[in-house]
């Protein structure tokens, strides 16, 4: 067997050679999957790269379940095999994988064969699949070199604090103490949202998706084959598969074969539009939890297998086009707000909440939550899954001691913050106020004691939506273009600053020296950020630009009092001055 796929290696390498310099420039993929109708399978050393292409395609798209039990490859990991090819799967692991999963050895040995020529041609770097975190801003995660989890959660957030120094200087510096030094601080902001200068400390260009963090995104991949650790949802490939709806295949392929053929973002779109209207997840079964609020848990299990397929379709997007492609593709702070106005998008219009954007990936964490919040944060995952509707071979996957509380946490965390680079406004994610007050996130970064991060998304989320005019807008129902309104400052702290958040308390046993480094980032940061907005609104306010509204003036006056006494006569007369403008 491995003799046979040495040769047929061999003759793909052969192949590729002859076929450099000819002429399509194009994609390898030549699609013609359209008709399902068995290929007769070559003896392997006969298949050329083409042959191979085929039988591969062909398997990677059949979905019927006499053959395929967990449905067809593309209804989990998208339109092609890109992936595979991306992250570095070896010849071994999507052997056993496509066996496992219904292929014949010739199909198997055909995929192996077309995604290692897949990646040749695209020229894809070699990865460990086991390490490899797609879309990790700066490449990796930041460091932190301690054992203990808790201690290197706080060594990350200060990793996180210190290059905010740089990108963030007036936040990060001496005490704010003009309407002048608030606009400088809010333009820094806006320039990581931008990926811009104008405010003079990013010469880099950074954008806030390309900006290291502590948190780490998710493997593409994670298999309980490998070990415990990756015995989860957390990763990008769909738990369940989203195939075609009964006389809706050919439609379905010829959607995927589109896109394959000119993986434009136009021809995205179609794909993506179509996808939750043509294809349905046959697997996921009867949710038959009944403790209180199982309604809503069982709900959010189907919402958040679509979430899941509609993440992986714009993560397999993301890997075709590249790091050079992605910001075609996203565009600007809020991603895919060009979808309100784009000429030859207008059929993106026709979405349910149309004011919202997809943000698919933010979904994962938060209907991951609903979906798993009905068990009291006991029990291990599988029991729950086993409750919710999941079916054995998804049950199979779960390492069984992961708990249900580490699974949600783990969720929430990589997706939310992958959710918040999408839409650092919070404001057109989801209707839900939670979403928009960023409860949840603020929650699970307290509980990693990632004070940093979190100040630093709180910001953001006040500056962003306060204004950015795309970060603005009306419903004016589907079919309609949202309409934008003027954004407005407003100081809707919230959870960030509710039940004492403004002193610091860990989580663990962190070291002192540790505790004050990070204390000390944390507080110059968010006492210069409590500024910051209340110059802004204060000066809003005055013109009549923005209405007055609640501030939570208490628990920012606690803050102060509590880390910068020395500035209690300028803090408090912020504090006095907002008031007398309105805000109350
Ligand atoms: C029901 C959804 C589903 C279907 C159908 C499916 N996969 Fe997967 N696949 C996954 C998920 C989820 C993972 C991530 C690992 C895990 O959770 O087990 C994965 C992982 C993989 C991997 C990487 C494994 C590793 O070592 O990291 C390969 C290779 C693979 N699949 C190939 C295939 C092939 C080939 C088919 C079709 C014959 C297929 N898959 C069908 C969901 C699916």
């Amino acid at each position: 067997m491995t003799a046979s796929k040495n040769a047929i290696l061999a003759s793909a390498a052969a192949l590729l050679l002859s076929a450099c310099g000819g002429g399509d420039g194009g994609s390898p993929q030549s699609p013609s999957a359209s008709a399902p109708s068995p290929t007769p399978t070559p003896t392997p050393t006969a298949l050329t790269s083409q042959q191979a292409y085929t039988i591969a395609l062909d398997l990677w798209r059949n979905d019927d379940l006499t053959v395929h039990p967990k449905g067809s490859c593309a209804g989990c990991h998208g339109p092609d095999f890109i992936d595979l090819a991306r992250i570095g799967s070896t010849d071994a692991d999507i052997e056993r994988r496509a066996l496992l999963d219904g292929a014949t050895q010739e199909q198997a040995d055909a995929l192996v064969m077309a995604v290692t020529d897949m990646r040749t041609e695209l020229g894809f770097e070699p990865t460990n699949a086991r390490e490899f975190r797609p879309f990790q801003p700066g490449g990796a995660v930041l460091p932190g070199t301690s054992s203990d989890p808790a201690i290197a959660s706080v060594e990350r957030d200060i990793a996180f604090g210190r290059q905010l120094q740089t990108l963030l200087p007036t936040l990060s510096g001496p005490t704010i103490t003009s309407l002048g030094q608030a606009h400088q601080a809010r333009a820094e902001m806006l320039d990581l949202l931008r990926g811009t200068n104008a405010a003079g400390a990013n010469p880099g260009l950074i954008q806030l998706r390309d900006l290291p963090t502590g948190i780490a995104y998710p493997l593409w991949s994670a298999d309980f084959h490998h070990g415990s650790e990756e015995g989860t949802f957390n990763d990008w490939i769909a738990d369940i598969a989203r195939d075609a709806s009964p006389g809706r295949k050919a439609e379905w392929d010829g959607l995927q074969d589109t896109y394959l053929d000119n993986p434009s973002t136009e021809n995205f779109w179609r794909m993506y539009h179509a996808a939750t209207e043509m294809t349905e997840p046959q697997l996921l079964g009867e949710c038959t939890m009944t403790q209180n609020n199982a309604a809503l848990a069982c709900g959010g299990a189907f919402d958040f297998n679509k979430n899941k397929y509609l993440s992986t379709l714009i993560g397999q997007h993301l890997i075709r086009i590249g790091p050079e492609g992605r910001d075609a593709f996203m565009q600007g702070p809020l991603a895919f707000a060009y979808l309100d106005s784009a000429p030859q998008l207008t059929f993106m219009l026709d979405r349910k909440d149309n004011f919202l954007l997809p943000g698919n990936p933010w979904e994962i964490g938060d209907r991951g939550r609903v979906m798993l919040s009905n068990s009291n944060q006991e029990g291990t995952f599988r029991r729950d899954l086993a409750e919710l509707g999941f079916p054995e071979f998804v049950l199979d996957s779960i390492d069984p001691l992961r708990s249900v509380t580490e699974e949600q946490e783990a969720l929430r965390l990589s997706w939310f913050w992958i959710g918040f680079t999408m839409d650092p406004s919070f404001a057109r994610i989801h209707k839900s106020n939670s979403t928009k007050t960023g409860e949840y996130m603020i929650a699970s970064l307290l509980r990693e004691n990632m004070f940093l991060h979190n100040s630093f998304q709180a910001n953001m989320r006040i500056i962003a939506s306060g204004t950015l005019p795309e970060a603005s807008v009306q419903r004016q129902g589907r079919g309609i273009a949202p309409l934008r309104v003027t954004p407005q400052m407003r100081l809707h702290y919230s959870y960030f600053v509710g039940y004492n958040r403004t002193i610091l308390r860990w989580n663990g046993n962190i070291p002192d020296a540790l505790r004050s480094e990070q204390e000390q980032l944390w507080h110059t940061f968010t006492a210069n950020g409590f500024r910051m907005g209340m110059y802004l609104y204060e000066d809003e306010l005055r013109r009549g630009l923005t209405e007055p509204t609640d501030v939570a003036f208490e628990p920012i006056e606690v803050h102060f009092n509590h880390y910068q006494p020395e500035h209690m006569a300028h803090d408090q007369m912020l504090v006095n001055n907002l008031r007398g403008a309105g805000a109350y």
